[in-house]
C-alpha cells in the first residue's frame, strides 16, 4: 500500500459507507424525475424541474458522496483526526438527507414552506461537518497541497450553502434580491470553489497513486487552488456590481482554469507508466473530457453571447458539469474507496494478512466496467436530450438505471465485507 497512508485513525467502516450507500439513489431519483416529466423539461435552467434536478445531484448525490469520502480520506490519507466520527455522522447525515429532499420538493412543488424548512437543516448539517473537518485539517501535522486545497474546498462549501440559503429564503419570502446575479455567484462557489476544488485536492493524491501516473507538476498543484479561488472571488464581485460583460470575461478565465486541470489530468493519464483501464481510470477520463468540453463551451458562450441566448446553452453546461464531471469522478472514486475500506477493516481483524481477500474480490470488475459503460451511454443521451427533447425520457431512464447499478455495486461491496468478515472471525476463533 501507499507509504503515506495511516490506518490507525480510520473511522468505523459504517461512517463512510452510509454516505456512499445513499448517494447513488439521489441520482436514481433525478433520472426518474426526468423520465417522468419528459418533454421539454430541459428547455431552460429556470424550470422547477431543472432546479430540482440540479440539487438532487448537487446536495444529494455529490454532497453525500463527497462528505462521506472526506470522513475516510482525511484521517487515512492526510492524517487528520476527525473527532467523534460516528457521532458526527449520526447527526450530519440525517440532516443532509432530509434537507436535500425538502429543498428538492420545495423547488418541484413551488412550496415556500419546504424551501424555508430546508435552510436550517443545511446550516446545521453543513456547519457541524465543516467545523469538525476544518479542525481536523487544521491540526494535522501533515503538509502539502492536498490539505491546503481541501481547506479551500471546505470554505467553498460553506459559502455555497450560505448563498443557497439566502436564495432559498429570498424565493420563499419574496425578498427583493437580485436573484440572477446571486444564483450565478452561488453556482460558481458550488461547482468551482467547492466541488472542483475538492476533486483537485483529492486528485493530487489519488491520481498518481491509483492510476500510476506521474505527480501533478508542483507549480500546478501549488497554484491551481488559490487561482481558482481568486477567480471565483472576482467573478462574484463582478456579478455583485452587475457588470455582466466583465463578469463574462472573468468566466473565460474560469473556463481556462478548468480546462487546464482537465488537460493536465488527461496528460498525466496518457503518459503514465503502466496502462490500466479499470473503472476508476475510465471514469476519470470521461470526467476530464467532459470538463474540457464544458470549458470550451463556456468560453465560446462568453465570447459569442448570441450563442448563450438560447436557454438550452446553460442547461448544456449543467449537464456536462453534473453528470459529466462530478457523477463520473465520484463513481470512479467510489470504486476505489469501497474495496479499500473493506480491505482495511478486514486486515484489522487479526487474521494473517494472507487470509485477507484481495481488493479485487470486493466488487466484480465486470460489474464496475458494465456500469461505467451504461453511465457513458446515459451521459451521451442526456447531452443529446438538451437539444432533442424526444430523448429526455430514455436519457432519464438510462441515468436512473446506471445510478441504481452503482448503488447495487456499493451494496454488493458491503455484503462482501460482511461475508469475508464472518469467514475471518470464524477462522480466527477456530485457531
Ligand atoms: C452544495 C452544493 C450546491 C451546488 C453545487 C448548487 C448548485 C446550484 C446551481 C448550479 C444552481 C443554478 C441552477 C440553474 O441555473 O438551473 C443553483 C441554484 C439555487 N440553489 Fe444551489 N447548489 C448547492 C447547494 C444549495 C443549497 C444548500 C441551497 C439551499 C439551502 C441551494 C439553493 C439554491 C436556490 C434557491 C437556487 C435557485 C435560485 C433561483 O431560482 O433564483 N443550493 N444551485
Amino acid at each position: 500500500m501507499h507509504p503515506n497512508l495511516s490506518f490507525e485513525q480510520a473511522p468505523p467502516i459504517s461512517v463512510p459507507y452510509r454516505f456512499l450507500l445513499a448517494a447513488p439513489w439521489f441520482g436514481v431519483l433525478a433520472g426518474i424525475l426526468l423520465a417522468w416529466v419528459g418533454g421539454d423539461v430541459l428547455g431552460s435552467r429556470w424550470t422547477p424541474e431543472a432546479l430540482a434536478l440540479v440539487h438532487l445531484i448537487a446536495v444529494g448525490f455529490m454532497l453525500q458522496a463527497m462528505s462521506g469520502a472526506m470522513f475516510q480520506f482525511i484521517p487515512v490519507a492526510v492524517g487528520g483526526n476527525v473527532s467523534r466520527p460516528l457521532l458526527v455522522a449520526n447527526v450530519v447525515q440525517p440532516l443532509l438527507l432530509v434537507a436535500a429532499l425538502l429543498l428538492v420538493a420545495g423547488f418541484l412543488f413551488g412550496a415556500p414552506a419546504l424551501l424555508s424548512a430546508a435552510v436550517p437543516l443545511f446550516l446545521v448539517g453543513v456547519g457541524v461537518f465543516a467545523v469538525v473537518v476544518l479542525l481536523a485539517l487544521w491540526r494535522t501535522p501533515a503538509t502539502g497541497m492536498t490539505i491546503w486545497t481541501m481547506r479551500l474546498a471546505l470554505a467553498g462549501l460553506v459559502v455555497t450553502v450560505l448563498l443557497g440559503s439566502l436564495l432559498a429564503e429570498a424565493l420563499a419570502r419574496g425578498l427583493a434580491l437580485p436573484l440572477i446575479p446571486l444564483t450565478n455567484i452561488h453556482l460558481a462557489w458550488g461547482l468551482g470553489a467547492w466541488a472542483l476544488m475538492l476533486v483537485a485536492a483529492v486528485s493530487y493524491f489519488v491520481v498518481p497513486m491509483f492510476q500510476l501516473t506521474h505527480p501533478y507538476p508542483l507549480w500546478f498543484a501549488r497554484g491551481f487552488g488559490p487561482f481558482l479561488m481568486l477567480l471565483v472571488l472576482i467573478w462574484s464581485g463582478l456579478w455583485l456590481r452587475e457588470d455582466t460583460s466583465l463578469a463574462q470575461a472573468s468566466g473565460v478565465l474560469l473556463a481556462t482554469a478548468c480546462a487546464a486541470f482537465g488537460g493536465i489530468t488527461l496528460w498525466l493519464q496518457y503518459t503514465r507508466r503502466r496502462k490500466i483501464d479499470d473503472a476508476t481510470s475510465l471514469n476519470f477520463r470521461v470526467a476530464m473530457i467532459a470538463l474540457l468540453v464544458f470549458a470550451v463551451s463556456a468560453a465560446l458562450m462568453a465570447v459569442q453571447p448570441q450563442w448563450a441566448e438560447d436557454p438550452r446553452a446553460t442547461v448544456w453546461l449543467g449537464m456536462l458539469a453534473f453528470p459529466g464531471v462530478f457523477v463520473s469522478t465520484i463513481s470512479g472514486m467510489t470504486y476505489k474507496i469501497t474495496p479499500f475500506l473493506n480491505w482495511l477493516h478486514l486486515q484489522r481483524l487479526g487474521a494473517p494478512i494472507a487470509a485477507v481477500p484481495n481488493m479485487k474480490k470486493m466488487i466484480p470488475a465486470e460489474a464496475m466496467t458494465g456500469q461505467f459503460r451504461l453511465h457513458v451511454l446515459a451521459l451521451g443521451l442526456l447531452l443529446a436530450a438538451v437539444w432533442l427533447p424526444a430523448l429526455t425520457r430514455p436519457a432519464g431512464l438510462a441515468f436512473a438505471v446506471s445510478c441504481a447499478w452503482l448503488g447495487v455495486n456499493v451494496i454488493r461491496a458491503l455484503q462482501n465485507y460482511r461475508r469475508f468478515r464472518d469467514q475471518i472471525r470464524a477462522s480466527v476463533l477456530h485457531h
